[in-house]
């Protein structure tokens, strides 16, 4: 059973990332696959990420499950919150009955160097230096991760990471906690964005009250 990682981060909320290396059988007789995915591996991986949420609270109710127009996924009468992301061979979920959450994995490629345009804005550029946006994979990984999480514990779509998103990034790499910044229409929030390194995996959730 590869369990990758596992954090209680109280009573009523609980996050895991699994390995995955059993086969779609493994999940799909316990998991609805609500949507059609023609790709194995994404089906995969997205069979992993619903397991999950079950894992973390065994009564959550797959069946429930609705998915928004901005393709989160949710449930009516919100007994549970929760957040989902995979990479590669990895997904993780983040499941609270109280707090709104976001989560994202990440394992850091070239790929992030040809794209930080979309994404850092000029305050956050004005604190990497030019050696870093040139070539620090990690650091770069790192605040597009957190933007992720941002993105998916707002939920409501229709964000510009640039100008919406602003991340402190300032020490980033040896924090534990970042702080972040969202404002979209009449929303202005600060939310601490948790980070956790596992080898090259990059995790990033978080948790406020609803
Ligand atoms: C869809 C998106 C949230 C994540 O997609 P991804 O790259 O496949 O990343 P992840 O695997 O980490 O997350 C996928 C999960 O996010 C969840 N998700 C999808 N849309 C979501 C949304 N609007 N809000 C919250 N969660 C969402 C789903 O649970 C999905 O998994 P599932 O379909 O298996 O249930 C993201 O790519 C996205 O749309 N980003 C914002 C738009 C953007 O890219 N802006 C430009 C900046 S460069």
């Amino acid at each position: 059973m590869p369990l990758f990682y596992q954090q209680h981060i109280n009573q009523n909320t609980r996050l895991a990332i699994w390995k995955i290396e059993e086969s779609e059988e493994f999940f799909s007789s316990s998991v609805p696959l609500q949507t059609k995915i023609t790709h194995p591996h994404k089906r995969l991986q997205h069979f992993a990420g619903r397991y999950l949420l079950r894992f973390l609270f065994p009564d959550f109710p797959h069946e429930s499950i609705l998915i928004a127009d901005t393709k989160k996924p949710f449930l009516e009468n919100e007994t549970y919150h929760f957040s989902i992301s995979h990479c590669g061979d990895y997904a993780a979920a983040i499941v609270s009955k109280n707090f709104h959450v976001g989560i994202d994995i990440e394992i850091p490629v070239e790929k992030i160097l040809k794209i930080q345009h979309k994404f850092i804005n000029e305050k956050e550029a004005l604190f990497l230096k030019q050696e870093d946006l040139l070539t620090n994979i990690e650091k770069l990984t790192l605040i597009w991760s957190t933007k992720e999480t941002l993105f998916k514990w707002y939920g409501l779509g229709n964000v510009d990471f640039k100008r919406m998103l602003n991340v402190d990034i300032s020490n980033a790499e040896s924090l534990q906690i970042i702080s972040a910044e969202i404002r979209h229409n009449s929303l202005n929030k600060k939310l601490q964005i948790h980070l956790k390194h596992f080898n090259k995996l990059i995790l990033t959730y978080t948790f406020t009250s609803v």
